[in-house]
């Protein structure tokens, strides 16, 4: 590749020009890089792998393709989106792998949260293994690698997390087309790229998904109230204007149920919370100030639509002394 650091001089990509130029340079390093070869992509559905995969679309086209693993644990809608986006709009090769049993059939039972963490990575690992396997001819594989990232590893505070843990028959060379790139230029570069917003300006979501805000032992309706309730909390934040505004929030179903009273008869539901934070680094991060009628209106609906769900609680905790997610 072209660029393999980011230069020192480089101009920080703001505007719609800067965007295609680097899209531009980039499309024609690719084109160098790739020939005729056959390039996989592990696409998620994150910012990162979505541009990636936009990109090597318009670079590559046809010799480029994407593997979707569904873990189960993915928000309401997500798997859909990347279907109609990526398959249905940008006519990409995605191969769907709908993985969910397989998934929660390791998790069944599991409560240790660096545990369920494990499981779900090496399946993961393991069921775009098994896709990779199927086809010939592949000589590299696309990574949503960005320079915050190899940074970041250089200084021993994270993992380079990419690449790792593939088997070793499976011998790709790697091609990163982001990685000189900070994330607010990987979401203008995105957006240039014809990437709907709501997917570029998405707010952070964990790759183990829904699994960590399902504390303990993943259940299929304590699964079914996380996500639920979350799309519910999505769709009103957004309504009230506070998509785009908080960094992050999101709605969390640990394994206690509690009493309650519906129709005049005790229940015994479960509880949602709902967590909603500012931060700029994720190291720290400040509560989120929700108005209270938007706070009832959320309760309103999470306890009457929500199958199993009687009482919503708030979390006012800060970071520290919380994380922002629950495990
Ligand atoms: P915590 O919970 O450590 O989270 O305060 C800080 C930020 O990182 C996100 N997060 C993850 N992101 N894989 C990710 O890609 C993970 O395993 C993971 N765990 C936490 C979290 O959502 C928050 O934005």
């Amino acid at each position: 590749m072209a660029n393999d650091r980011r230069p020192d001089d480089m101009v920080r990509i703001t505007t719609p020009e800067l965007a295609d130029a680097f899209i531009n340079e980039q499309i024609d390093a690719l084109r160098a890089q790739i020939g005729d070869n056959k390039v996989l992509l592990a696409l998620s559905g994150g910012v990162d792998s979505s541009v990636v995969a936009a990109m090597l679309i318009k670079a590559i086209g046809d010799n480029l393709t994407c593997v979707h693993v569904n873990h189960g644990l993915l928000r309401k809608g997500e798997p859909e989106q990347v279907i109609s986006v990526f398959r249905d709009q940008m006519k990409a090769n995605l191969i769907y792998v709908d993985a969910t049993d397989r998934f929660l059939d390791k998790l069944a039972g599991v409560s240790d949260p660096e545990t369920k963490r494990k499981i779900i990575g090496a399946e993961f690992i393991e069921v775009f293994a098994e896709e990779a396997r199927k086809l010939d001819g592949i000589k590299f594989l696309g990574q949503g690698t960005i320079w915050p990232d190899i940074l970041e590893s250089e200084k021993g505070i994270k993992a380079h997390h990419n690449a790792g843990g593939l088997p070793e028959d499976l011998n790709f060379e790697l091609v990163e087309p982001v990685k000189i790139l900070f994330k607010d230029e990987v979401r203008i570069v995105g957006e240039r790229l014809g990437l709907p917003a709501n997917m570029v300006y998405r707010q952070p979501f964990p790759g183990p998904g829904l699994g960590v805000r399902c504390p303990g032992a993943i259940t299929r309706d304590r699964l079914e109230a996380v996500r639920e309730s979350d799309a519910i909390l999505r769709e009103e934040f957004a309504n009230h204007g506070l998509e785009g505004k908080v960094w992050q929030y999101f709605t969390v179903v640990p394994d206690f149920k509690s009493t309650g009273i519906r129709d005049g008869a005790r229940t015994f539901e479960w509880a949602v919370i709902i967590r909603a934070v500012n931060t700029t680094d994720a190291m720290s991060a400040e509560v989120e100030n929700i108005p209270f009628d938007l706070m009832q209106l959320l309760v309103k609906r999470i306890t009457t639509e929500v199958k199993g769900v009687n009482r919503v609680l708030y979390d006012f905790t800060p970071k520290p002394s919380g994380t922002i997610e629950f495990e």
